[in-house]
């Protein structure tokens, strides 16, 4: 990656049709965990999220709660505006797709298309499926539901329809030439393979009288705009499309952009998405990562309409926020599905944070404060650690997998450095050594904390609130660049503060 780029980064916008579970906690944490790496790593960066808000699915779930869409909507996305603040989200940007200089930029941005001929009316007949929101041909039905399992309807309407089959070569292309346009390459491969059958157009209207909340198509009063046309435009009106010249220019036209979603919304994102785009004559973003999906004791996707569902909320309650947020980052190889339980969170926290990390960090400052009147020990004459040579190994590897999303196997490479750390103090047993050689178990001592204060620092989008803790008790702060051996202050006071994390007993 190119750090003199901006970064700009985005989840999908949340259907309003339920509260925030943790499937959708995840990809909001997920990304504002590598938005502050790029902070860290000194980048300027952007963060998009929201809540999709116009469509069938939107307009029936509001009408069977007596209400209108937008006050449905006007409930129901603060909610999810104050999940994410209660988890240290820091997004800079809440967008909703009910904004008017949003409907305004979709109605421009899809005149601009119907004039240069992007854009014909046709008959549609086929199925839809509110759920996903999402238009089938029979073929693509798998007995007569969505290839997801979701009950279909069927449709025969006058419509719109968007020429995408005009860039189904350009994003073929595309593909070829960007190997890591979609990440993981499964996903990758996915597309490519789909994209060997002949791209069907996209239907961009629905018809008023079916669905009325919804953008109103410039070029034909009695149609909405397709709810996915509508809501994919939101990631470039909210870099400032059409509005802001500056911040589109700085985020979208010249930044590193990137999409995170889960692997549902994959064909949306990798297929219809780019080819608007490309109609729109602005360039794609630079990655695509569709994560995996969470999963439920049977091994289900878990999601707003299963019973079973995990509230973010509680969870963090229960076994911390930042705790909450270790384990989802590193536990779960982001791309992957995973299997997550309550008891598996509280085994891992426990292993990682308690046992080690924060068992390390309490250890070591206790003996400081017995043996070296808590100051950080001075030494006579430095010797080469197994510990330093490790860390900076380990160091060097880590920015290059969080700039290609590989952000779990960073972690769980810092969380195996903590390990070592407490295998060396118990081979080095500083408690015992400092009664035969202060020096030599000054220096062990140093070097766990050398350890800490460097993890400290490259955890510190992961846990923002301890870590800070864990830093300001060494004088130092989260800048990427102090992450580098031997700047611990030999002789400073050492700030005692109290267990970063106590074990969780459930
Ligand atoms: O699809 N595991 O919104 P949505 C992991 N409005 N991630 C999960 C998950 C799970 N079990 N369940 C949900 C939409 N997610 C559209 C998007 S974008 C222009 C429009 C996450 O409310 C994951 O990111 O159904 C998934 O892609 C997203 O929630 C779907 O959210
Ligand atoms: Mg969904």
């Amino acid at each position: 990656m190119n750090t003199s780029k901006s970064f700009y980064i985005s989840t999908p916008l949340y259907y309003v049709n339920d509260k925030p579970h943790l499937g959708t906690a995840y990809t909001s944490l997920i990304a504002d965990i590598l938005n502050r790496y790029q902070k860290l790593f000194g980048r300027s960066s952007f963060f998009i999220t929201g809540t999709d808000e116009h469509g069938q699915k939107c307009e029936q779930t509001a009408l069977k709660r007596g209400l209108t869409p937008q006050e449905h909507c006007d409930q129901m996305s603060p909610q999810f505006e104050r999940a994410w603040k209660s988890l240290n989200i820091n997004y800079d940007l809440f967008f909703r797709t009910s904004f008017d200089y949003h409907c305004q930029a979709v109605q421009t941005a899809l005149q601009s298309l119907y004039d240069k001929g992007d854009i014909y009316s046709s008959n549609y007949k086929g199925w839809y499926c509110v759920s996903e929101e999402i238009f089938y041909t029979k073929k693509d039905l798998v007995n007569g539901k969505s290839p997801t399992g979701k009950e279909v309807i069927p449709l025969e309407e006058k419509a719109w329809f968007f020429k995408m089959s005009k860039y189904q070569k350009a994003l073929r292309e595309h593909l070829e030439s960007h190997p890591c346009f979609i990440k993981p390459k499964e996903r990758q491969n996915e597309i490519k393979g789909f994209l060997k059958q002949p791209l069907q157009d996209l239907c961009v209207s629905r018809p008023k009288k079916r669905v009325s909340w919804g953008v109103e198509l410039p070029f034909d009063k009695n149609c909405v705009a397709y709810v996915w046309v509508d809501a994919l435009l939101n990631y470039v009106t909210g870099a400032g499309y059409l509005r802001n010249e500056e911040t589109f220019k700085k985020y979208w036209l010249e930044g590193e952009t990137a999409h995170l979603i889960g692997k549902d919304i994959l064909m949306t994102h990798a297929v219809y998405w780019p080819c608007l785009l490309m109609a729109l004559n602005l360039p794609l973003p630079h990655t695509i990562f569709a994560h995996g999906w969470l999963l439920n004791k049977k091994d289900e996707k878990m999601s707003k309409s299963q019973g079973d569902k995990l509230d973010p909320l509680e969870l963090s309650n229960l076994l911390g926020l930042e705790e909450l947020r270790w384990f989802l980052a590193k536990e779960i190889v982001l791309g992957k599905d995973s299997a997550i339980s309550l008891d598996l969170m509280v085994q891992k926290i426990n292993e990682d944070l308690a046992d080690n990390l924060g068992n390390i960090f309490s250890r070591v400052s206790r003996l400081i404060e017995r043996n070296f009147e808590g100051q950080i020990p001075l030494y006579k004459e430095r010797q080469d650690s197994p510990l330093q040579k490790l860390t900076e190994d380990k160091k060097k590897l880590f920015k290059g997998q969080i700039d290609s999303f590989e952000l779990s196997q960073a972690l769980q490479s810092l969380s195996g450095l903590l390990v070592e750390v407490n295998k060396y103090l118990e081979q080095t047993a500083p408690w015992k050594l400092v009664k035969t050689d202060k020096q030599k178990a000054g220096l062990a001592l140093y070097n766990c904390l050398e350890v800490l204060r460097i993890c400290g620092i490259l955890l510190s989008p992961v846990m923002p609130r301890k870590m800070e803790r864990l830093l300001s008790a060494l004088g130092e702060t989260a800048v990427f660049k102090n992450a580098e051996w031997g700047r611990l202050p030999l002789g400073k006071k050492l700030k005692h503060p109290k267990a970063l994390f106590p074990k969780i007993l459930i």
